[in-house]
């Protein structure tokens, strides 16, 4: 039976996993995330109303619901107040069931001065952050010269911390960007307001998820971005700064990974990312801009246009090994409705080679051809179909080849946005979750 889930993004970040994991999350007893930061965008829609969510866990907006933010994601504190005060005001109380990490490294405004600055210079070479200071947060963390959300509790350290940090930054801000820097007096300020109002959300997420582990509760970890934006794995240097893939679990909240009884790889059903680097199945004809203006392909943190393509089973192997996955979850079938023909990419062709991998060096992926299958679209509306059997058979067909090429089971469909529109193929979190849609 599944106690501990693992859903994660199989693809380039964007896939639907807010969805997923807001549609399981009463079933479990709490909410982990363990990577990455606010350029996370969860987009959960519960009865026609949209809510994004950035930082907190997905299960927020479960009454009742413990949400936990792991060591491993990089905080930005105005960003989680502004996030907290959003849903308060919306009538979901939050304050008395998240939970920080004292571990937690903080972004601070050099760092989002930094990720912008850097943006800027490179110009066409740019890697298209969403400029939330996530690298440069990652940096510090690594560089051991970062402020942790423990040093919000003593007055002297902040300062002392923060002093050097900015003098550091500053420095270079200053000289080789040439660009304004952040006020110290007013980052300080701030922090230490900030400091007042998280403090009694601060606790040792590790030892309260081994405490929840012996008591036999529930627990949901929830990735953000994508396995191919992996800063290891990834399409690097086009990448994020975290590890997005299964095994940050363990690192980014300590909870053990031997532990996790389900990988749940949220795929959709045709390829999209936002920011560069390199993307074969990438359609930069009317069929991109369809499957762009059908499935509201813009980012939900930034509002950028995705680039939009088919669905790539090389990628998505790969993301399969790497993440363990024991399950998918398709999101987004329905767009693909009105299309006559549609396409998977099964291998990539290149200098003449037929590579059923990835390459790892990145001019290499952005040279391959893909390998297309190519099959007969179902030419009719799925858009809220909660039974498998009701789908179009060409789309069961579709469906059946996922499995197929990817060894993996898919336990779950997405056929809309809400909460609802959801088909659940397998029975595995009936048991686990005794699923109510
Ligand atoms: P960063 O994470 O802001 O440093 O951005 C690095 C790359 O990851 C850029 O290509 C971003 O567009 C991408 N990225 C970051 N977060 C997300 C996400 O949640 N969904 C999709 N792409 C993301």
């Amino acid at each position: 039976m599944t106690k501990n889930l693992v859903i994660i993004g199989a693809q380039f970040g964007d896939e639907g996993k807010g969805k997923f994991i807001d549609l399981l999350a009463h079933s479990f007893d709490g909410v982990v995330r363990f990577q990455g930061g606010h350029n996370a965008g969860h987009t959960i829609v519960v009865a026609g109303k949209k809510t994004i969510l950035h930082l907190l866990p997905s299960g927020i907006l479960h009454d009742n619901l413990k949400c936990f933010i792991g060591n491993g994601v990089v905080v930005s504190l105005s960003a989680l107040f502004e996030e907290i005060t959003l849903l308060e005001e919306n009538g979901i109380s939050v304050r008395d069931r998240i939970y920080v990490s004292n571990n937690c490294s903080l972004i601070l405004p050099y760092h989002c001065a930094l990720d912008a600055a850097r943006e800027n210079k490179m110009g066409k070479a740019a890697i298209g952050t969403t400029r939330r200071g996530i690298g440069p947060a990652y940096e510090d963390k690594v560089a051991r010269r970062g402020l942790r959300v423990c040093d919000l509790l003593s007055h002297k350290t902040l300062e002392e911390k923060l002093r050097n940090l900015a003098d550091y930054h500053s420095f270079v801000l200053q000289n080789y960007y040439n660009v304004e820097v952040p006020d110290f007096g007013v980052v300080l300020d701030e922090l230490q307001t900030y400091a007042k109002m998280i403090q009694p959300m601060i606790i040792d997420v590790a030892a309260v998820l081994e405490d929840y582990r012996q008591q036999g509760k529930k627990l949901l970890f929830e990735g953000a971005q994508g396995a191919m934006l992996d800063i290891d794995l990834g399409t690097y240097p086009f990448v994020t700064s975290s590890n997005t893939t299964m095994g940050a679990v363990g690192s980014g909240c300590g909870f053990g990974p031997l532990y996790v009884d389900a990988v749940l790889g949220v795929v959709k059903a045709y390829t999209t990312r936002v920011g560069a680097g390199p993307f074969p199945t990438e359609c930069l004809d009317d069929i991109g801009e369809d499957i762009r203006m059908r499935g509201g392909e813009f980012g939900s943190t930034t509002g950028r246009p995705r680039r939009c393509g088919w669905l790539d089973m090389v990628m998505l192997r790969r993301a399969v090994a790497v993440n363990s996955l024991t399950h998918i979850g398709l999101t987004k079938l329905d767009i693909l409705d009105n299309l006559e023909k549609i396409k998977i990419c099964v291998a990539y062709q290149l200098n003449g080679k037929k590579l059923t991998s990835p390459p790892l060096i990145n001019d290499e992926l952005a040279q391959c051809e893909p390998i297309y299958e190519e099959f007969p679209g179902w030419m009719e509306a799925t858009s809220g179909i909660t039974d498998f059997v009701k789908l179009p058979p060409n789309a069961q067909k579709y469906i059946q080849r996922i499995e197929e090429l990817s060894g993996v089971p898919i336990a779950m469909i997405g056929t809309g946005p809400d909460r609802k529109d959801t088909i659940l193929k397998m029975n595995m979190f009936f048991r686990a979750c005794s699923t109510q849609v």
